[in-house]
């Protein structure tokens, strides 16, 4: 079967609890329990880090993989600073759609950058956690 990676960097496996009026109260496992149901002619996978290595690491195992038809990435704060992130997206051959919660461009001017927009497909902001459906919405119209 076909699988999409949900893949998020820091700080993302406190969803829930953190920053509530930012982020809402849902939490990941409701996020993913979610969308594998909305979409069950496909595996939803799911992978979170708080190490920019890590999730290098995890964009590379599926990188190569055919079965993977893309990534959904909300690399959290790495978002604005990590060009070894940005690298590893233009590394590999699975097309990646970058995603975020709130509003980035809404919020302080150093969330305006984005280190891994130029080598993404595209770019989902601010519609709470159903950023994460748009994401693979578009990954599955690719
Ligand atoms: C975020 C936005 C980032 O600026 C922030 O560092 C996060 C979450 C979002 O989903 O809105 O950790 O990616």
């Amino acid at each position: 079967m076909n699988r999409i990676l949900v893949l998020n960097g820091p700080n993302l496996n406190l969803l829930g609890t953190r920053e509530p009026q930012i982020y809402g109260y849902t939490t990941m496992d409701d996020v993913i329990e979610d969308l594998q149901s909305r979409f069950s002619g496909i595996e939803i996978e799911y992978f979170q880090s708080n190490c920019e290595g890590e999730i290098i690491d995890k964009l590379h195992a599926v990188g190569f993989d055919s079965q993977c038809i893309g990534v959904a990435l909300n690399a959290g704060a790495y978002t604005h600073t990590s060009l070894a992130i940005a690298d590893a997206i233009a590394a590999i051959k699975t097309p990646v759609v970058e995603l975020h919660i709130s509003n980035v461009h809404a919020r302080e001017s150093i969330r305006h950058t984005s280190l891994i927009s130029p080598v993404c497909r595209g770019v989902i902001a601010g519609f709470g956690v159903d950023s994460y459906r748009l994401a693979i919405e578009a990954i599955l119209n690719f």
